[in-house]
């Protein structure tokens, strides 16, 4: 089954949504595997965001993503990376439609509540950087034959 790692990032805590955006995957049916509340350093969030490195907005990015605590997440369910980044919306909350989290909760590009892996081989390369594997917990669901 495929999993992916979601972020509330410091914007959506801070403004007090991390119930009402994990209520979002929750609802989906996907199933929580791992959650914890992180203040991520530069040396994390350097690794996190490695792919933007030297684009204009990289800096500030960073220091975004450290300037408070971070809910790091992991969901599981079929067709996991694909559906949490429907859920999210477009990377421009102005443009993202309603619906979608950053549709229904934010303006900004930069300040757009959630990351969610684009890739199923991105998806386990971020796990392993955010999560210990003993911090991931796996079991059955009770309603997993209703829900896919
Ligand atoms: P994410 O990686 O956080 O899930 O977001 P994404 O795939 O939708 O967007 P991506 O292109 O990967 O950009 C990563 C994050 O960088 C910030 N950003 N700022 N100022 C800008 O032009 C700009 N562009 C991107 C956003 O926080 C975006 O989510
Ligand atoms: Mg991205």
């Amino acid at each position: 089954m495929q999993q992916t790692l979601i972020l509330l990032k410091p914007d959506a805590v801070q403004r007090r949504l991390v119930g009402t955006l994990l209520d979002r995957f929750e609802r989906k049916g996907l199933r929580l595997v791992g959650l914890k509340l992180v203040s991520a350093g530069r040396e994390i969030a350097e690794r996190h965001y490695a792919v933007h490195k030297g684009k204009p907005f990289y800096e500030s990015l960073l220091t975004f993503l450290t300037s408070g605590p971070t809910v790091a997440m992991v969901w599981e369910g079929r067709e996991a990376v694909a559906a949490c980044r429907v859920l999210m919306g477009l990377t421009d909350g102005a443009k993202s439609p309603p619906g979608t989290i950053r549709g229904d909760y934010g303006l900004s590009v930069q300040n757009n509540l959630v990351h969610g892996s684009d890739s199923p081989e991105n998806a386990a390369a971020e796990i392993a950087l955010w999560f210990r594997p003993d911090e991931l917990v796996s079991f059955a669901q009770t309603d997993a034959a209703w829900v896919g």
